[in-house]
Formats: C-alpha cells, sequence, structure tokens
C-alpha cells in the first residue's frame, strides 16, 4: 500500500511517518495522506494519457476528495478537475485554481451555482438536461458570454458493480439518455442555444475492472459521434469517458495497470472514428477514486470489545460509519492492519465496529488481526476516496482531521472538528433562551 512499512519498533509507517507518532501528535480517528503516492498515481495518469496522446486529458474527480492543499498538488501534476457543486468550485476558487481547467458537473445545479460558474469562467459546464439548458441560455444571453458546454449522456452501458454507483444504464437520473433518442434531440436544442458545444460526456459507473465496460462505452459514444455530424452537422471536439477505474482494497479486487486502460481507450477511440470518417476528439477521463483512494489510510483506536463466544469478536474503534460509510452503505471491503503491532502474528478473527448507535456501523466484518488490547492502533489502507468527502456528524460525532504525510514529514491540511464546530451553527431563539432565566 502506497509507502506503507514496518520499522524496527514494529510500528507501521506510512510515507516516512510512523503512525505511533502520528496518533500521539494529531490523536485519532486521523486520516493519512500520501503525498508521494498520490503525485505517483497523478503522473502515471498524465503520462499514459497527455504524455503518450497529447489529445488526451486527465481531470481529477473531486468527489472523491478535495481539500485546497488537493488542488495544490492535482494543479502542479498537471491535471484538470471534475467539480460538482458550488462547494467544490468554491474550493478551487480558493485554492486558485486555474478556472480553465475546470468541469462543472451536477445533475441539477442551482442556478446560482451556474452564475457562479459563469463568473468564473469555468472551462467547461457539462449540461445535464433541458432544463439546466434554458437556464444557462439565460443566463448566457444576459451577460453576453457563450459557455462552453459538453452534453452528458446516458448511454445504456451497464458495468459491473455496486447498483448505487452505477451510472450508465438507461434507468439513471443522470444525462440525456441516448437509446430513446433524447440525446440527440439535446444537441439539436444546443444548437439553438447561447452555448457553443464542445462534445460529449458519459460516466458508466465507479470502481469498474472490467475494460470491455470501457470498450464499449466507446463504441456507442462514437457512434452517438457519428450520429450527430450526420444529424446536426456538429463536430465533436472533445469525448469525455467520465471516471471509475477501480482500486484494490481487499482480496480479490485486481485493477489493470492505468496505462493498460489508457492504451485501451485510446485505441478504441482511433479505430472506431476513422472507421466512422470522423475527426479524432480529445479524449477526457474523469478519474477520482483510482487517484485519491489508495493515497488516503485511516487510523483508529482500538477501545472496548465484545466476544460473543462461538458467535462473534467485535472490536470498536473510535470512529465508524461517520468517518467512512462505505462499508455500511455500499458493503465495501477493506483491509486492516494493527498499526502498532505491525509485526506480530495475525492470531484472530475479528468484526470491527464503530461507536455509533447503529447496528449497521461496521468498519470491515471477519478480519484478520493480531492479539489487540484497549489502546492498540488500528490502520484501514485505501480510505482515501469518499470518506472523508462522505463524512458526517450522526450522533455529533466530530469529522477527523487529515495530515499529509512525505518523506518522514507530516503536515494538516485538515483540522479535527471540535464540539464547538458542532454548535457552530446552531441558532437559540430568544423564547426558548428566556425560558431557562
Ligand atoms: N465523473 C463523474 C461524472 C462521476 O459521476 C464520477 C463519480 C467520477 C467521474 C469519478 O469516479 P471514480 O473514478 O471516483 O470512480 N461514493 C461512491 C462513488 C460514487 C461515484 C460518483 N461519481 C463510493 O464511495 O464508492
Amino acid at each position: 500500500h502506497g509507502t506503507m512499512k514496518i520499522n524496527d519498533l514494529g510500528h507501521l509507517e506510512v510515507g516516512g511517518c510512523d503512525t505511533v507518532d502520528l496518533a500521539k501528535r494529531y490523536g485519532t480517528p486521523l486520516y493519512i495522506f500520501d503525498e508521494t503516492k498520490m503525485r505517483a498515481t497523478c503522473r502515471e495518469y498524465y503520462n499514459a494519457f497527455t504524455e503518450k496522446y497529447h489529445n488526451a486529458q486527465v481531470l481529477y474527480a473531486s468527489k472523491a476528495f478535495l481539500t485546497t492543499a488537493v488542488c495544490r498538488i492535482i494543479e502542479e501534476e498537471g491535471l484538470g478537475l471534475d467539480v460538482v457543486s458550488g462547494g467544490e468550485l468554491y474550493t478551487a476558487l480558493k485554492a486558485g485554481f486555474p478556472m480553465d481547467r475546470v468541469y462543472f458537473h451536477g445533475n441539477n445545479k442551482t442556478p446560482e451555482e451556474l452564475r457562479m460558474a459563469l463568473d468564473n469562467e469555468v472551462g467547461r459546464i457539462v449540461v445535464d438536461n433541458f432544463y439546466e439548458l434554458e437556464i444557462l441560455d439565460a443566463l448566457a444571453r444576459e451577460r453576453h458570454c457563450v459557455p462552453e458546454v459538453l452534453l452528458r449522456i446516458t448511454p445504456g452501458v451497464e458495468a459491473h458493480t455496486h447498483d448505487y454507483i452505477r451510472t450508465g444504464q438507461i434507468d439513471s437520473k443522470f444525462g440525456f439518455t441516448l437509446p430513446n433518442g433524447q440525446a440527440l434531440e439535446a444537441v439539436k436544442a444546443v444548437k439553438e442555444k447561447h452555448v457553443s458545444f464542445r462534445g460529449v460526456h458519459c460516466h458508466i459507473g465507479s470502481q469498474i475492472f472490467e475494460m470491455e465496460s470501457y470498450v464499449h462505452a466507446v463504441d456507442v459514444m462514437v457512434q452517438f459521434v457519428a450520429d450527430i455530424k450526420r444529424e446536426t452537422g456538429l463536430a465533436v471536439e472533445e469525448l469525455n469517458l467520465g471516471g471509475g477505474f477501480g482500486i484494490y482494497y481487499s482480496d480479490g479486487d485486481q485493477p489493470a495497470a492505468v496505462e493498460e486502460y489508457a492504451d485501451m481507450v485510446m485505441a478504441r477511440v482511433k479505430e472506431k472514428t476513422e472507421e466512422f470518417e470522423l475527426l479524432s476528439p480529445r479524449v477526457l477521463v474523469e478519474p477520482g477514486r483510482s487517484i485519491a483512494g489508495p493515497a488516503g489510510s485511516t487510523l483508529y483506536t482500538i477501545g472496548s470489545v465484545k466476544e460473543i463466544p462461538g458467535v462473534r469478536k467485535y472490536v470498536a474503534v473510535d470512529g465508524g460509519m461517520t468517518d467512512n460509510i462505505r462499508p455500511a452503505l455500499y458493503q465495501a471491503k477493506y483491509e486492516v492492519i494493527l498499526a502498532n503491532k505491525a509485526d506480530r502474528e495475525l492470531e484472530q478473527t475479528v468484526s470491527i465496529t464503530g461507536k455509533c448507535c447503529e447496528s449497521g456501523d461496521m468498519l470491515a466484518w471477519d478480519v484478520e488481526l493480531p492479539q489487540t488490547e484497549a489502546g492498540d492502533l488500528m490502520l484501514m489502507p485505501c480510505t482515501g476516496a469518499y470518506g472523508y468527502s462522505m463524512a458526517n456528524n450522526y450522533n455529533r460525532l466530530t469529522k477527523p482531521g487529515a495530515v499529509l504525510v512525505k518523506d518522514g514529514q507530516a503536515e494538516l491540511i485538515i483540522k479535527a472538528e471540535t464540539y464547538q464546530d458542532l454548535i457552530r451553527n446552531d441558532v437559540m431563539p430568544e423564547r426558548l433562551a428566556k425560558k431557562k432565566e
């Protein structure tokens, strides 16, 4: 896992930092981000697409994990940014991220969000539906600007992944549906609007391992590009294939190499566009999980243990579904490491639970650990994507902080929340406050 190793003390190190020291200094739970690993993956993507094919660009899907420091790393590595809300856009703005490299997604962008995107001249707006097209058209006319847009298409491609993170199938809330002709209607409508049509986008799902799903998506999309040309005369300059490249979480996950994915996609786009005698479009991909996921891990302290003889042993940690909801939401599987005793033998099968008042608050079922005692540290690797970004305050738990580690140095990139943060937005109406006096 990234730059993890076991040191002479038997402690797990990440990015050259001893996890026992990190726990002492920053407390737990703590998200740890391995900068070296994250940059290495960005470079893998950059080299496999942009460097090798020129006519290809990589956008980091910021929903996976975004802070101002992350924006800076992504910028330095030469990637663009996919944002899906005013909040993500705001973060990018505050970090000084170049707005022309920003793609704005979302199935229900508000007029305020669209205004914000136009004010700041984001690179592309990925229009999801007719309602959005109307608003954007009105705003653009009002301001005498011509936003450059892509259309989000639901290609009708089924990817093999969890139902909740599948998006390419026809019955999806996202985008203009291709198979029933809605997508072509959308392109025709765009022609009449105060926007500049640049191309099409699709995203078939997340945590995908079968490269054939992408090949299938390319086939369907390039066919559509040909239809667009024939029916409207419009050229598609950009073909954005979304994200979804799977990562290793636990036994059985076998991701392909990024380069293999790139070569496969690029070769297929070339082959298909030549077949239809089309100009080859700029190809974009939007990896989120594969960039942030393997770079992040979560460090917890073990507390109570409940053993039900012959049934199960529950080992509780000081976080849970508040800092990583993925096991509860998608039955996602993770591995665990006893970070302060990483050199010990695995001696028991336990299930890791959180501290929320909810039976579904589980982080891992039936994983192997050495003997544990209260105060031990447990590290869960690969939580970098959709961990912090989906964190919540259930039971009024405070969100953990995050450190960036590199070459033995640790720096805070997110402060841990405090109890004061929890009541920061609470408002006590005058009359209720009075009653007490
Ligand atoms: N582009 C679009 C338009 C997307 O909707 C997504 C993810 C991505 C790119 C990035 O996909 P990735 O490379 O990260 O797979 N919360 C779920 C994942 C939801 C993904 C939503 N869209 C999870 O924790 O598994």
